[in-house]
């Protein structure tokens, strides 16, 4: 009957996609020791949720905050939308195990950047990260690209059987040292030239563990259709489970093929567990000679390392000013990222509104004019559509964004309001919430979020990061489904 905290009065969303109920809820520790009405309590620390909606911390599946868990501990562009725990390692690039000593493919040097020292295993990685914790729990894959590099001096062939071999057992040792899963990135150079068996051979590791085999396909665009069927066969091939990492159809050409893909999706669904997440904007991000530019309707620079000046400015303006072309531009402001306006809103709809797709932020921390996912993702899908568009209720909204992805990636004890659970909480204001940021000013949090507990204790309370870093480094608890052959 005595609790560290008690939050009373607010309609609590459990996370299972239950319609939300009025109770009380007490944390001692770091975990929800009860739930029901609890006047007769005693506790140090009383909240007033009245009017507010309680749910589970939120859990972002596919970010890049590899090194920013670290350099940037205290998460405010993640714990102001109530996100609780993200899963690092996604594209194919990961921040361990590295063990080259060589320069980094280009979109891996993005994503680590040049604070740390390098982590030449998994769980130096992990240590590092219990050692020192962030404002949010983290887990991570392994990145296919982040192997390739560690084993191919040459990325532009495919992998030799020993170098492949090499691939497989640094995977395999990852995964053992706490690692969630792999992740590939066929999308990008450094994995372009990997062929289907490949990615299968590292889809067999991930297996052996009952992990996972995340992608981001090899194309989103033109070949998004063969793109999916080499993703399932790899998952066939493998008898790995599969999932599609920021599902998009890229291009004005493409436009409407959702319809195609999901159907796709849920036909492979029906004897193979596969899943997916999406970012509820119509612009994507990446590396600014990526080629999408030519298939945007607009494109903005992110980040220009030559140029940082041009943060913000679209492409043709900046074209326009240089006299010359947007590829000759594109050249110019390399290293660079961009924001490209390729999707269209009826598929980002369509897309968030199937029934198996999960939220992600696809965030990389940093630059001074990111996309407005990295900041704005959670409360988006939450305020736009779920309360306003009414595309899905606001339980099913939450239920997509934490007990799905707990159960996914494995991540025991998380994604629910349940007694025994660790206590990620995330308070908010369901007529209030909505996003912050815009494509114009990125760097803005949410409206609505009243408080946001890890583990128990405050991270995000009066629009204002408390400073607290209570995350830890998580490992797969639960195994994955049995994939039948
Ligand atoms: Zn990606
Ligand atoms: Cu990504």
């Amino acid at each position: 009957m005595q609790a560290d905290l008690i939050i009373h009065g607010a309609a609590l969303i459990d996370g299972t996609g239950a319609p939300r109920f009025d109770a009380d809820l007490a944390v001692t520790g770091d975990r929800i020791t009860a739930i029901g009405p609890l006047s007769h309590w005693q506790a140090a620390e009383r909240i007033d949720g009245r009017g507010l909606v309680l749910a589970p911390g939120f859990i972002d599946p596919h970010v890049h905050h590899d090194a920013a868990v670290l350099t940037e501990p205290d998460m405010p562009f993640m714990v102001s939308q109530g996100v609780t725990t993200v899963i690092n390692g996604n594209c194919g690039f990961s921040i361990a195990p590295v063990t080259t000593e060589g320069a980094l493919p280009l979109q891996l040097g993005m994503i680590i950047g040049d604070a740390l020292p390098r982590f030449p295993s998994y769980g130096a990685y992990h240590d590092r990260l219990a050692a020192r914790p962030p404002a949010v729990n983290a887990a991570c894959l392994v990145g296919h690209s982040t192997l390739r590099a560690n084993a191919m001096a040459d990325l532009d062939r495919p992998a030799t059987a020993g170098e492949l071999d090499a691939m497989c057992r640094q995977l395999d040792s990852a995964l053992r040292e706490g690692a969630i899963g792999l992740s590939t990135g066929p999308f990008y150079a450094p994995s372009r030239a990997a062929p289907t068996a490949e990615l299968a051979a590292l889809a067999e590791v991930a297996a052996s563990h009952g992990s996972i085999y995340v992608t981001h396909m090899r194309d989103e665009g033109d070949r998004v259709i063969a793109a999916l069927d080499e993703t399932f066969a790899v998952g066939r091939d493998a008898c790995c489970d599969v999932h599609v990492s920021h599902h998009k159809c890229a291009g004005l050409a493409n436009h409407g093929l959702s319809v195609t893909t999901l159907a796709m999706i849920e036909e492979f669904a029906r004897d193979h567990p596969v899943g997916l997440d999406t970012t509820p904007w119509v612009a994507s991000s990446t590396v600014l000679n990526s080629g999408r530019h030519r298939q945007a309707t607009r494109v903005i620079v992110a980040e220009s390392a030559p140029f940082p000046d041009m943060a913000g400015r679209d492409l043709a303006d900046i074209a326009a000013e240089w006299g010359c072309d947007l590829d000759a531009a594109v050249d110019r402001l390399m290293p660079a990222t961009g924001i490209f306006f390729i999707m269209d809103e009826t598929d980002v709809q369509r897309i968030l509104a199937y029934r198996q797709t999960m939220i992600c932020s696809d965030g990389i921390a940093g630059g001074s004019h990111p996309h407005p996912r990295v900041w704005g993702t959670f409360p988006r899908v939450l305020g736009r559509y779920a309360r306003d568009l009414g595309l899905f209720t606001l339980e099913e909204a939450v239920q997509r964004m934490t007990s799905m992805p707990a159960d996914r990636f494995g991540l025991g004890g998380r994604g629910r309001l349940a007694v025994g659970g660790f206590a990620d909480l995330v308070l908010f204001d369901p007529a209030e919430i909505r996003e912050g940021a815009t494509f114009d000013t990125p760097i803005r949090p949410a409206r609505g979020i009243a408080r946001v507990y890890v583990n128990g204790r405050p991270v995000w309370s009066d629009g204002q990061p408390t400073g607290q870093r209570p995350g830890r480094p998580l490992t797969r608890t639960a195994p994955g489904r049995v994939v039948s052959v």
